[in-house]
């Protein structure tokens, strides 16, 4: 049987936030979110969450994962204090338990499960992972004894100069044996530089500890400030950046771009300056993306170009050109071989394939059909100040430079709407429309 907690209760004092650590975001996705997403495949029976400072939000932001039991630490009195929270819940568990860090963000399952045969190989009363590092500062040091048992852990904090040059550091994860941590657990006192309950204090307590390094010191990183966070991000980013070049994505400066885990590429991809994908974005054959757009949670087929522009929660379909400075909002679905040009806000509408919206124009709440040519400035009126109401275009119509369409209203095919009108009733196919005031000519008198 197996039992997850992972901590999750502190402020995350040298964070300087208001945001409590654990939803400071990587990649897009929280720290909590992705050490709770690292044991999913290890199948634990329980997953308890030990919150406590903001716990509200903490709770909110986890409300896609199911079965989690939050537990409340309050006060937060250190880690061990923390651990501690668990006795009532886990009465009659026997097993493992799995406690994990809420900041150490980057751990894979692999790791994870290696940890867990490795614990229980060695009958051990609790494992955990270690790494020997070139700048161990601000983690707890690990001290074994010649036969390789673990005998403490000692918080940099509370070290003596001689002990914090130890490299052996504690990467704040465990498997305890819970039968053997339950035992020794109300034995801890707070008598140290923090004045905190030390989950490490457990490790001289428990008859047989052992520590588990692993072979890649990044993936135990540890996030307490902003410096940490941001490399974490930076060594995220390099990895997703070169996996796509070796899948043959092009980027030209790689260092300003950034991608979401959840972001799929063709080949011959490229991908200018300043352009960032986020969320779940599916990214066709050729495409060329930026510089300067911003891509989240949409799908581009292939061929697609989108310069300097935001594209979101939409669809667009092969051979159509983006921008520059196009704005594509939600449920927006943009056919193949189209045209979205300079100054253009689309926003939940569906345009068929060949239509060109050149220039200065707002779609909105509109259903527009194929080769449809809409002059600059054309505005379609979707609110009447309570509710939103639809447009219709159908097939080759074009509409003249500043028209304005006010919704609901439906425009046949190949009709043409003179330049400057403001049309507010349905027209018929094949008709020709101006509605615009009379021009008043006069000769002026008095002029010099
Ligand atoms: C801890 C370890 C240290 C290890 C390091 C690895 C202890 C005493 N020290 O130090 O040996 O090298 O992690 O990154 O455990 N938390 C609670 N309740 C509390 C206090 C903390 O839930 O009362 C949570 C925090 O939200 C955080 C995690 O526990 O997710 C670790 O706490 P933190 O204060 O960052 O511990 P470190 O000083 O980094
Ligand atoms: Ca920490």
């Amino acid at each position: 049987m197996l039992a997850i907690a992972i901590l999750a209760a502190g402020k995350g004092t040298r964070m300087k936030s208001s945001l409590p650590k654990v939803l400071h975001p990587l990649a897009g996705k929280s720290l909590i979110d992705r050490v709770l997403s690292s044991t999913e495949g290890l199948k634990p029976s329980r997953k308890l969450i030990v919150v406590g400072h903001q716990a509200n939000l903490v709770e909110d932001s986890l409300k896609n994962h199911q079965n989690l039991d939050f537990v409340l630490q309050k006060p937060q009195n250190g880690t061990g204090h923390a651990i501690q929270q668990l006795i009532p819940k886990l009465q009659g568990f026997n097993g493992e338990l799995l406690v994990l860090n809420g900041d150490v963000p980057l751990l894979k399952e692999k790791t994870l499960s290696s940890l867990l045969k490795y614990h229980k190989e060695s009958n051990a009363s609790v494992t955990f992972l270690s790494s020997s590092l070139e700048a161990p500062t601000g983690y707890g040091r690990v001290f074994t004894n010649e036969s390789g048992l673990v005998k403490n852990i000692v918080e940099e904090k509370d070290c003596t100069n001689e002990q914090r040059k130890n490299k052996l550091i504690n990467a704040g994860i465990y498997c305890f044996d819970w039968q053997q941590l339950s035992d020794v657990l109300n034995l801890l006192s707070n008598q140290n530089s923090q004045n905190e309950i030390y989950l490490t204090d457990t490790i001289s307590l428990l008859k047989k500890a052992l520590h588990f390094e692993v072979d890649n010191p990044f993936e135990i990183k540890g996030i307490n400030n902003r410096l940490q966070l941001s490399e974490c991000e930076h060594y995220i980013q390099e990895k997703l950046k070169s996996l796509w070049m070796s899948k043959g994505v092009s980027f030209i400066d790689p260092i300003s771009c950034s991608l979401s885990e959840d972001s799929s590429f063709g080949t011959d991809v490229i991908i200018e300056p300043q352009t960032h994908l986020r969320g779940k974005c599916n990214i066709g054959n050729g495409c060329h993306l930026g510089p300067g757009s911003v891509i989240t949670n949409s799908t581009l087929a292939e061929n697609v170009l989108a310069i300097h522009s935001f594209i979101n929660e939409a669809e667009v379909g092969s051979n159509t050109s983006i921008g520059p400075f196009a704005h594509i909002r939600p449920e927006s679905n943009i056919s193949k071989n189209s045209k979205i040009g300079n100054f253009v806000e689309i926003k939940k509408s569906i345009i068929d394939e060949g239509t060109k919206i050149n220039h200065l124009s707002y779609i909105g709440d509109s259903t527009l059909g194929k080769n449809i040519n809409i002059g600059a400035g054309t505005i379609t009126a979707n609110f009447d100040g309570r509710n939103k109401h639809r447009t219709i275009i159908d097939d080759y119509s074009k509409t003249g430079a500043n028209s304005v369409l006010v919704a609901p209203i439906k425009i046949g095919s190949h009709v043409t709407i003179g330049a400057g009108s403001t049309i507010s009733k349905d027209i018929p196919d094949k008709s020709l429309v101006v509605e615009r005031s009379k021009a008043i000519i006069r000769t002026k008198t008095n002029e010099r």
